[in-house]
């Protein structure tokens, strides 16, 4: 197939691969482990918007990606019009449902798993071919919208953790607002600046460690939602 029209494909089942061995998507779900993501994702969030995306979105030479990232950076983090706050907001208010504070998201502190994942994807970012850097900073959006990955897929956060449907819609509403940031029809504009063979390796190459250190990411999230459960972590009930 031709190396340009297969790209987009091939990246898509290369995520959906490796994101098989991501523990915390594909374990059963409890109140550490959920309160763990969402700490976890929390400093993330804004890395991912102030750091890594401005990082590879200096050498994109295409203008059209780059408004559309920063029109999603300014949902994430400034302001969503169909919301009237940012999506951090949003996130937060979740946090509140699943019995995180204020004060925890302001004093969130990564796990190691979480450290490596920046400093690998600052690397990745600022080093590679941009559009390794557009993947590593869109392809969870991708995978965890897909059947099998997608985080509200199985009615968990409901069954496991009695959560309600009004308090998921940080999720729900991510749902829609993900399609427009990640996956195949998003990322399609990348298959004419993947000219040639060599650079076609070269970005698989860096998905291939982007996707790595998303799986040691997931693994601390684990370990740290296992040490929360330990503590007692639990759901307030719904008022
Ligand atoms: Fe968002
Ligand atoms: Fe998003």
């Amino acid at each position: 197939m031709d190396a340009k029209v297969a790209i987009v494909d091939e990246i898509a089942a290369v995520c959906l691969e490796s994101a098989e061995q991501w523990r915390w998507i594909r374990e059963p779900l409890t109140p550490g482990r959920a309160q763990a993501w969402l700490l976890q994702h929390s400093l993330r969030n804004l890395w991912f918007s102030s750091i890594l995306r401005p990082a590879w979105m200096s050498r994109c030479p295409d203008q059209a990606i780059v408004r559309k990232t920063i029109s999603q950076m300014l949902e994430e983090i400034v302001h969503d019009p169909n919301l009237g706050y940012p999506h951090t907001k949003l996130m937060r208010e979740l946090g509140g449902h699943i019995g995180l504070s204020e004060e925890q998201f302001i004093h969130a502190e990564p796990t190691w798993q979480t450290d490596l994942w920046f400093n690998v994807n600052e690397n990745l970012c600022r080093t590679r071919h941009w559009i390794v850097g557009w993947l590593a900073t869109s392809l969870e959006e991708f995978v965890l919208l897909e059947p099998g990955f997608n985080v509200l897929d199985d009615g968990r956060w409901q069954a496991d953790l009695g959560l309600t449907e009004k308090q998921l819609y940080f999720l729900t509403y991510h749902q829609v607002a993900d399609m427009e940031h990640a996956g195949k029809k998003v990322w399609k504009p990348m298959r004419s600046h993947v000219t040639n063979d060599e650079i076609k390796a070269d970005v698989m190459k860096g998905l291939h460690t982007a996707l790595q250190i998303n799986k040691i990411f997931y693994d601390g999230v684990a370990e740290l939602g296992d040490r929360l459960d330990a503590q007692g972590a639990s759901i307030p009930k719904p008022k």
